[in-house]
């Protein structure tokens, strides 16, 4: 296992200073993590020494670019405890999910089943195929809490409906739901279960098995990972339901000038050149994440979330969204000072401690609505923050709310 104190090491952005001397606090994990030098190193490596394309020659050097790309697969499908035939790489989570609303073979009147609680990428994608092929779509509530309300989940299933689609953690509130449930409740109905496991994937241990969905998508870049690559998985036997919503070169086995017939599983589903370095670097960030041990990270940030509700409950102007309880969250806690805007705090957090939080809806602006607010202050965090730091976010935060009390 690796040392939390000594791992900030790792991440050459953490020693950059302003010009002020102050270092960096990144609070802002829920929208990108920041990225260790094995990774860098990794993708530099890939370009340097390696820069081939894969599928495609029988030379050594594509050979071994070739090698290099499966073997990331097969890492990350280790680390979400699947086979690398059913984890296709893809750009990012909210491509994942493009894919399946676009690859399945839809029935008129097919009805797909979401939450109130997802964030635009796991929303509009099913609102735009909706409106294309007629499907109907519905919404289960939150608790007050906001988890997703399973009872409300369960009164928005019908026969009609092909697929429910819900996130594993809620990007604003950081509530984890209960998958396993929800991919039982959708079974017995006879749908299918995708998972947008944005929020967890780098968070917390998952086996896609002991979830029992049938799609699970994520994002490479919040898990120490490059930008531009995540991961679809598609459990084996659930691959007949889907067409490739995009054709191209390695994802066919055979060619007519009036046909083709489709390559194996998971290629079919990666046409054109893919993202090679991206996965290479992301099989990287999982080795990182992997030694260090996501049971550790879950129980640091839970640490870091328990001591950032305590300085956010002693601020009278302070309001929190989501559970008071650590446990039933992630790293994530989103809040308003009463009457202030969001982006003034943050700000503010940046130039008094130059400390990066997200202000905003987050790309969750239904949530918002449903919240009775327009936006939130949103801080999340990763193995590399620290308590030194929320000394600093406390104290910055408390100055905030004193200079804008007695403007006020
Ligand atoms: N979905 C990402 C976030 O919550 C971008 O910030």
């Amino acid at each position: 296992m690796k040392n939390l104190s000594k791992l900030r090491e790792d991440f050459p952005i953490l020693s950059r200073r302003r010009r002020d001397g102050k270092p960096l606090i990144y609070f802002d994990n829920a929208a990108t993590s920041l990225k260790p030098r094995q990774v860098i190193d990794a993708v530099r490596s890939y370009y340097e020494s390696c820069s081939a394309n894969v599928h495609r020659g029988v030379y050594a050097l594509s050979q071994e670019a070739t090698d290099l790309y499966e073997e990331a697969r097969a890492e990350v499908a280790r680390f979400i405890g699947c086979k690398p035939s059913e984890l296709v790489f893809v750009k990012n989570t909210t491509e994942g999910i493009n894919l399946v609303a676009y690859g399945i073979k839809w029935k008129p009147g097919d009805g797909i089943v979401s939450s109130v609680t997802e964030h635009h990428s796991n929303m509009i994608p099913w609102q735009i195929i909706s409106r294309k092929f007629g499907l109907k779509l519905s919404y289960a509530k939150i608790t007050p809490f906001g988890r997703i309300d399973l009872e409300s989940l369960e009164e928005e299933i019908t026969k009609n409906t092909r697929l429910v689609a819900v996130c594993h953690v809620s990007n604003v509130l950081g509530t984890v739901n209960d998958v396993k449930r929800i991919a039982r409740i959708a079974h017995d109905h006879g749908a299918l279960l995708l998972v947008d496991a944005a929020q967890s994937v780098p968070h917390m241990p998952i086996n896609v098995k002991d979830l029992e969905c049938d799609f699970l998508a994520f994002s490479g870049h919040k898990l120490l990972g490059p930008t531009g690559i995540g991961c679809l998985y598609i459990r084996e036997g659930v691959e007949g339901e889907l067409d490739p919503p995009f054709g191209g070169g390695e994802m066919i086995a055979h060619v007519e000038l009036d046909s083709y017939r489709l390559n194996e599983m998971p290629w079919r589903f990666e046409p054109g050149t893919p993202n090679i370095a991206g996965a290479i670097g992301l099989a990287e960030a999982v080795k990182y994440l992997k030694a260090v041990g996501l049971g550790v990270i879950r129980e640091h940030e839970r640490r870091l979330t328990a001591r950032t509700l305590t300085i956010l409950e002693k601020l009278d102007q302070v309001e929190v969204y989501g559970p008071r309880n650590p446990d039933e969250r992630c790293g994530i806690v989103s809040f308003n000072l009463k009457g202030v805007s969001g982006d003034l705090v943050a700000a503010l957090l940046d130039e008094y401690g130059n400390i990066a939080v997200r202000s905003g809806f987050h790309c969750a602006q239904p949530l918002h609505t449903i919240l009775g607010i327009q936006s939130s202050i949103r801080a999340s965090f990763y193995l590399y923050n620290t308590m030194e730091e929320l000394d600093v976010f406390e104290e910055t935060l408390s100055r905030i709310c004193w200079e804008l009390g007695e403007q006020g």
